[in-house]
């Protein structure tokens, strides 16, 4: 996320009033800079607005802004181009690794880049790891690079995120990764193995596939589950989801990722 001087370059195409519903933030997926909320306020502006965040940071190279929030069976959400080349895909670079996306075909998050990372070097010579809710196979294909994983198998409902992810593997010629395509709860019945980690990276509703993975660990075996919280809520509240599934699980760690 880049929060500099966007208010600053906007004071050379905008009036002192319209500088007031400038939001200080966008996101940049690989080359394309996503507004999530860009203010109604200057809609006649947003052109203006696109261009000048193409001369001020020459890495992107498309301007977009989310035009209608997360719906629909994959829960995406809509962008539109408002200025820059007319592409929604493209490649994000991090932790060693390219990733290809259509943010609007698949959930990606920029953002969580250091999260995968901090999980990469968690995982031990050999694990064999699992990844719920692989999307675009970004956690798969971070961990594979960063760590010396044995193997890693990702589950993926969305059909473009998989078509994505198999791509994704041979951009970053993975091999370790074996990625499955249709719901986890039918999927994981066609892998017949036990897990040093587990991760399910779908905050709104992990809680739901708790039980998915009951038998599927090995002895000392680790899940990463994620949930959103309000601040005062961490860790209570991830806790208790836990705890009502598996009243005997050892919370190693709670600790706050994302936004
Ligand atoms: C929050 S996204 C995380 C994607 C990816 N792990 C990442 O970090 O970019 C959750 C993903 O889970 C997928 N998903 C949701 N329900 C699913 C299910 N029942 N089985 C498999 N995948 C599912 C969605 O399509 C979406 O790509």
């Amino acid at each position: 996320m880049i929060t500099k001087r966007i208010k600053d370059l906007a004071v050379k195409v905008l009036n002192k009033e319209e500088i007031k519903y400038v939001r200080n933030a966008f996101d940049v997926v690989g080359d394309i800079a996503i507004f999530s909320d860009f203010p109604e306020e200057l809609k006649k502006k947003e052109k203006l607005m696109g261009k000048l965040i193409l001369e001020n940071y020459k890495h992107v190279k498309v301007v977009m802004e989310k035009v209608k929030e997360y719906s629909g069976k994959y829960r995406l959400p809509k962008f539109k181009i408002i200025s820059g080349e007319n592409r929604k895909e493209t490649i994000h670079k991090e932790n060693m690794v390219r990733i290809k996306v259509n943010p609007e075909k698949c959930y990606f998050s920029a953002r969580l880049g250091n999260e995968r990372l901090r999980i990469s070097k968690l995982v031990k010579p050999n694990e064999c790891i699992l990844v719920m809710f692989s999307g675009v196979g970004v956690y798969p294909v971070v961990i594979s690079k960063n760590s010396e994983a044995k193997e890693i198998y990702g589950i993926e409902i969305n059909p473009n995120c998989h078509k994505y992810a198999l791509e994704n593997l041979k951009l970053n010629k993975i091999s370790n990764v074996k990625l499955y395509l249709g719901d986890v709860k039918k999927v994981i019945k066609k892998i017949n193995k036990k897990f040093d980690r587990i991760l399910m990276p779908l905050p709104k509703s992990a809680e739901n596939y708790l039980d998915l993975i009951k038998g599927r660990l090995k002895k000392k075996g680790i899940v990463h589950f994620y949930d959103f919280a309000l601040e005062s809520e961490i860790p209570k509240s991830c806790i208790e989801k836990v705890k009502k599934v598996y009243p005997n699980a050892k919370i190693l760690n709670v600790i706050k990722c994302g936004n």
